[in-house]
């Protein structure tokens, strides 16, 4: 299973990625406004500093809605580094586009899927991963993993070679349940990755450690 961390923020890159764990980043255009970059030059130079950060999988996210406007995006947002992945929306334009940048060899991650007829698209279209949004729709009363239960058993069921990338993601459970489920990759929040250090029984058994040593040696 691999992590990526879901910020454009790059002091939580920085730290995700000296934890040793990390296999990539994606953002949004909210995550990238949160940040306060705006501008395209400015956007494009903060991909390049995200990439110099991880050693891969960079999904960056095209803001044009038609065909045309999507692959010319997309192109220059890939030549930025090798490591950019082009985030596409599930729209019918992006599914088109998904489908020429594959055959282009430029990687995609289709966004903002919310169904598994969205996640067999994807897959039809040749995206080398699929981000569907499991948090957005527990928000509204869908079992996010529900749908991961579905596409992985799709996926399986064609050998689909598309990933399927959990996003959304605003817990462990969630995270854990991702991976029992099989989902390829999940990306979240920094504090997620972090939280699942912690265990009350590792802290006091840690201190109990610590003080007996002291004891011995002191
Ligand atoms: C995925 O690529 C998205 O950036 C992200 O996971 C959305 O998460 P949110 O629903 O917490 O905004």
């Amino acid at each position: 299973m691999q992590f990526f961390i879901d910020t454009a923020n790059l002091s939580e890159i920085k730290e995700a990625n000296d934890l040793g764990v990390l296999d990539g980043v994606t953002t949004n255009p909210s995550l990238m406004a949160k940040e306060g970059i705006t501008g395209k030059e400015n956007i494009l130079a903060h991909y390049k500093a995200i990439c110099k950060i991880v050693d891969d999988n960079v999904s960056a996210e095209v803001i044009s809605t038609d065909f045309e406007g999507m692959m010319k995006e997309g192109k220059e947002l890939a030549k930025i580094d090798d490591k950019i992945v082009v985030k596409v929306p599930m729209i019918r334009d992006g599914v088109k586009a998904i489908k020429a940048f594959s055959a282009e060899g430029i990687r995609t991650n289709c966004t903002l899927v919310f169904s598994s007829g969205q996640a067999i698209l994807a897959a039809k279209a040749g995206a080398s991963y699929v981000s569907p949004f499991i948090g957005r729709l527990d928000d509204i009363s869908h079992d996010g993993l529900d749908l991961i239960e579905q596409m992985v058993q799709i996926y399986t069921n064609y050998a689909f070679e598309t990933q399927i990338l959990a996003a959304s993601v605003r817990h462990t459970m969630h995270l854990i349940k991702c991976a029992e489920i099989g989902a390829d990759v999940v990306t979240c929040p920094l504090n997620v990755i972090t939280a699942l250090l912690k265990h009350p029984l590792t802290d006091s058994g840690l201190e109990k450690f610590l003080a007996d040593y002291k004891k011995g040696n002191s």
